[in-house]
């Protein structure tokens, strides 16, 4: 049997020859899925995170009925930050709530380091993947320190992130410690899923499309850096993601990763460009476009992938997740279009 190391995920992450383009979606496990929502039913999120079982028949669900070429780990980017303590919960159409926001520094001390003991069924589950997926890699996550220090100080979803950033340009001594923290958390907490057996692990920095690149460079890159060197010493290639962060992709590389995602709103081609050769790409399809007429889609999945053949290596995504009323057919039908098309 061939091993999830020489899958053309982690091939093309590392920037070697494909036979053809690898693609998932992100959040392609939930709620577009019925046999998803089967299962979900009266299991709140955070509890259905840490149940092996369910967190192996949920990241399974999508690699079964798609055919991707990679599973992600079904988990949320707030689940080490309740193993530590922290008290929050994840609420259904909201997202992420904390019912003590962090703003002052006495605050920290409600947030302590991760340690492997603290998430046992995180490596319970992957051990339980790795021996389900066979070739297929599982992609191991966490979420970015900047995006998990907005949850924690907007106390919930934020639109301006007005808190973080006043805390940010504010305190910068308290911001750096805060982020700090959250970087051995976050790094701790690939390093755990790596450890287990995950083939790659992705950082995902959501919300970080919200700063200016100077401020990106100064405020939350030695940290994001410091969360993906955690996993330096794995064998495993790292994806570093966030949303309208087109200005930031050089700075967001230059942290240390090998694929760098791509959302909608940049061409790969102008990626490639602003990104000088020396990462691959990962992305770009807008998932509102999963809702479009099929020809409208295939040209445009076409031209991602035309587009992708420049890269130094491609892996085909989405822009950001796939949205829970998307048709799963057509995202099988995407799987099957870019495995065609790519081929070479
Ligand atoms: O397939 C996958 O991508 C796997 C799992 C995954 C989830 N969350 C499951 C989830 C991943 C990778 C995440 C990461 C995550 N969580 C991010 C980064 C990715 C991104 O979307 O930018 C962020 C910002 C969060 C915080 C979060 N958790 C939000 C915004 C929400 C949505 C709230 C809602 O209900 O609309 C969640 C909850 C969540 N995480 C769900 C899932 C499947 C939905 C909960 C449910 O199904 O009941």
């Amino acid at each position: 049997m061939t091993s999830p190391r020489d899958s053309l995920l982690v091939k093309a992450a590392r920037r070697q020859p494909v036979t053809h383009t690898p693609v998932w979606f992100m959040r392609q496990a939930g709620r577009s899925l019925p046999e998803y929502r089967r299962v979900r039913e009266g299991v709140g999120m955070l509890e259905s995170c840490r149940r092996p079982d369910l967190v192996t028949e949920i990241t399974l669900q999508p690699v079964r009925r798609h055919g991707v070429d990679a599973a992600i780990f079904f988990s949320d980017i707030v689940v080490p930050l309740a193993a530590v303590g922290v008290d929050l919960d994840i609420v259904a159409g909201v997202g992420p709530v904390v019912a003590r926001p962090v703003r002052a520094r006495a605050d920290l001390d409600r947030l302590p380091e991760l340690v492997p003991e603290h998430v046992p069924y995180i490596t319970e589950a992957v051990h339980l993947l790795v021996a389900e997926l066979g070739a297929t890699p599982l992609i191991g996550f966490a979420g970015a320190p900047f995006t998990l220090a907005s949850y924690l100080v907007e106390g919930g979803p934020s639109k301006n992130h007005e808190h973080t950033k006043a805390l940010m340009y504010g305190d910068p001594q308290l911001w750096h410690d805060l982020c700090g923290r959250l970087a051995q958390i976050s790094g701790a907490f690939l390093d755990v899923q790596a450890a287990a057996g995950a083939s790659a692990v992705q950082l995902f920095d959501s919300w970080v499309g919200v700063l200016p690149r100077t401020d990106y460079e100064r405020f939350v890159a030695p940290h994001s850096a410091a969360a993906l060197a955690a996993v330096a010493h794995r064998d495993v290639p790292t994806i570093h993601f966030g949303v309208g962060t087109g200005e930031l992709l050089a700075a967001m590389g230059a942290a240390g990763a090998d694929v760098v995602g791509v959302d909608y709103r940049v061409s790969l081609t102008d990626a490639l460009d602003r990104l000088g050769g020396s990462y691959a790409v990962q992305g770009n399809l807008d998932p509102a476009l999963l809702f479009a007429p099929w020809p409208a889609l295939e040209a445009k999945v076409r031209g991602i992938v035309e587009e992708g053949r420049a890269a130094p290596g491609h892996i085909f995504n989405l822009g950001h997740g796939v949205l829970p009323d998307t048709d799963p057919e057509v995202l099988t039908r995407v799987v099957e279009l870019v495995h065609e098309v790519s081929r070479r």
